[in-house]
């Protein structure tokens, strides 16, 4: 199926109903985002999954890394309950990370998330753009009623990145995965759809 084309940020009045099953790509002024299919995975994605210190925050680093077992994983997103995209640089047109969103269509439910592989783009405008792109498509393109997500309580970047969304920390659970050698808490944050609104009222 072709992919639908955006351009960011968002023009509100110009967006039409999400087409069920249909990839979208996001064109930024300093990234795109691309819709991931199995046939684009490469070495530097098996490289960032294996990187300690990209998936240090992450389950991912309790499973294997190798192109099969990525290839599989992509191939499960379907654009319809599972989105994956490949976040690529403009400036020099390399892919710095990753970004998905899951979708829970009885509860009108959608969850962000992101991975910067890329250790030169941490500290840009793409984390916080391409967030910002996620909660877009799910309120105004797919339409969803909330937003919500789950970090562990050690990962201050992630917590930053939720905060700057101005999402709600709605709940913690306490020493709930393990970390390290230890156990941490994880935070739950929430955003509802008129939230969203108010906060991007002067900006769409
Ligand atoms: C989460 C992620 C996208 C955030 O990217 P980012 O916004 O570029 O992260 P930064 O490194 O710029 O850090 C964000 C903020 O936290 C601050 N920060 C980072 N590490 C910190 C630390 N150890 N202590 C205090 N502050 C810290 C930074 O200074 C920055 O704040 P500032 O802009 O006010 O200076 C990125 O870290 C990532 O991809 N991590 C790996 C995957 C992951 O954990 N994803 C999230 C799963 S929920």
């Amino acid at each position: 199926m072709n992919e639908a084309v955006a351009t960011l940020p968002l023009d509100r009045s110009g967006l039409t109903n999400w087409l069920r099953g249909k990839p979208y790509k996001f064109q930024h002024s300093e990234f795109e985002l691309v819709p991931m299919t199995p046939d684009i995975v490469d070495d530097l994605y098996v490289k960032w999954m294996n990187d300690l210190e990209v998936v240090r925050y992450l389950d991912s680093r309790y499973r294997p890394q190798n192109l099969d077992t990525i290839r599989a994983f992509v191939g499960s997103f379907d654009n319809i309950d599972k989105f994956i995209w490949r976040i690529v640089r403009r400036s020099d047109n390399r892919p710095v990370g990753n970004c998905t969103l899951f979708l829970d269509h009885e509860h009108s439910l959608a969850e962000p998330g992101i991975m910067l592989g890329e250790k030169d783009s941490l500290g840009t405008n793409i984390p916080e753009e391409t967030y910002r792109c996620l909660i877009d498509f799910a309120f105004f393109i797919i339409g969803v009623s909330k937003v919500y997500s789950k970090t562990r309580a050690v990962n201050i970047p992630a917590l930053w990145i939720h905060r700057k969304m101005k999402m709600k920390q709605e709940g913690f659970l306490r020493d709930h995965v393990r970390f390290e050698e230890t156990r941490t808490g994880l935070v739950y944050f929430g955003l509802l759809k008129e939230e969203w609104e108010r906060e991007r009222a002067d900006k769409l």
